[in-house]
């Protein structure tokens, strides 16, 4: 496996990998959620290319970029022996040196959930993306459904821009117990980890009511948030059923898939999850055609 720090000794790496190419962008402090789509990748073409950059421009003033977890040296192990082939792993200098000035802004299918808590997020997330797409020249990039809205902006802006990229979404990956698997859980204490129990069990409580017949989104996010707020660690962000393709709240009872989300402060630690509902459609070939829409 090569590492490699510069756009021009990426692209002059990426040239000799021939052959379908699938790519896994990433923020370091890699977890078996980054690993499922390293695999996946690994599956259905002959190379696979990762990258590790904290990016400072998803970062709001207030967020975590600074205390973000960082172990460059474990995650090129976990690269290594995941089979990846090339990692570019740029200092932010080399991503935005003086003078950078051009971002991405994704209309209205990044406004709502995160992006209405997080400004300028989405903002971020795309201008980077664009431009780990345009180093990296990947046939398919891989992305996970726990980051549902994610998918959707960085599907809008491809389609909007004609990139030629197939986009795969991977279903997420739990611990035992249920927390969905992400690089900000290293921040959670025991005690929180418990915590952070309740997401999963609320959105669980919401399937399991979808499961019997219960299609009102009013009805579904109340069961999320009646597990939620008997917690009294769990600090509740917003709690949502939207439309899978558009993200937008959806308030008629409907047989439409459904995103149903949440994002939740466990002390200190902010923290989202998803289900998709029905769960039946929680695989790769689904989840990339309905997230974001085709
Ligand atoms: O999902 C992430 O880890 C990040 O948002 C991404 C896609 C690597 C862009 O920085």
């Amino acid at each position: 496996m090569q590492t490699i720090e510069t756009v021009s000794a990426f692209r002059t790496a990426r040239v000799a990998l021939k052959g379908r190419v699938g790519a896994v962008f990433t923020m370091g402090a890699l977890h078996e959620g980054h690993l499922s789509l390293i695999q996946l990748a690994k599956a259905s073409c002959d190379h696979v290319v990762g990258s590790v950059f904290v990016n400072p421009t998803q970062f709001g003033p207030r967020e975590d970029f600074t205390g973000y977890p960082r172990d460059l040296d474990g995650d090129l192990r976990a690269f290594e022996t995941a089979g990846v082939d090339l990692v570019f792993a740029p200092h932010p200098e080399i991503m935005y040196p003086p003078h950078f000035q051009t971002y991405i802004e994704v209309g209205e299918v990044s406004h709502a959930l995160e992006g209405s808590r997080r400004r300028g997020f989405f903002r971020g997330v795309a201008t980077v993306v664009l431009k780990l797409l345009n180093i990296t020249q990947p046939d398919l990039a891989y992305f996970g459904q726990k980051d549902a809205q994610q998918v959707a902006v960085v599907k809008a802006m491809v389609r909007d821009f004609n990139l030629e990229v197939d986009i795969k979404v991977a279903p997420i990956v739990r611990e035992e117990g249920g927390i969905a698997l992400s690089s900000r859980n290293r921040y959670l204490s025991a005690s929180e980890r418990k915590g952070a129990l309740v997401l999963y069990q609320g959105l669980q409580a919401a399937s399991d009511a979808y499961e019997q017949g219960e299609r009102s989104p009013k009805v579904l996010r109340r069961t999320v948030l009646k597990a939620l707020i008997q917690d009294p660690y769990i600090d509740v962000d917003y709690v949502s059923a939207a439309d899978v393709a558009t993200m937008d709240e959806l308030h008629e009872v409907t047989d439409q898939p459904m995103l149903l989300s949440l994002a939740a402060r466990v002390g200190k630690t902010r923290l989202i999850d998803n289900v998709i509902l029905p769960r039946s459609l929680e695989n790769i070939d689904d989840l990339s055609k309905i997230l974001g829409g085709e």
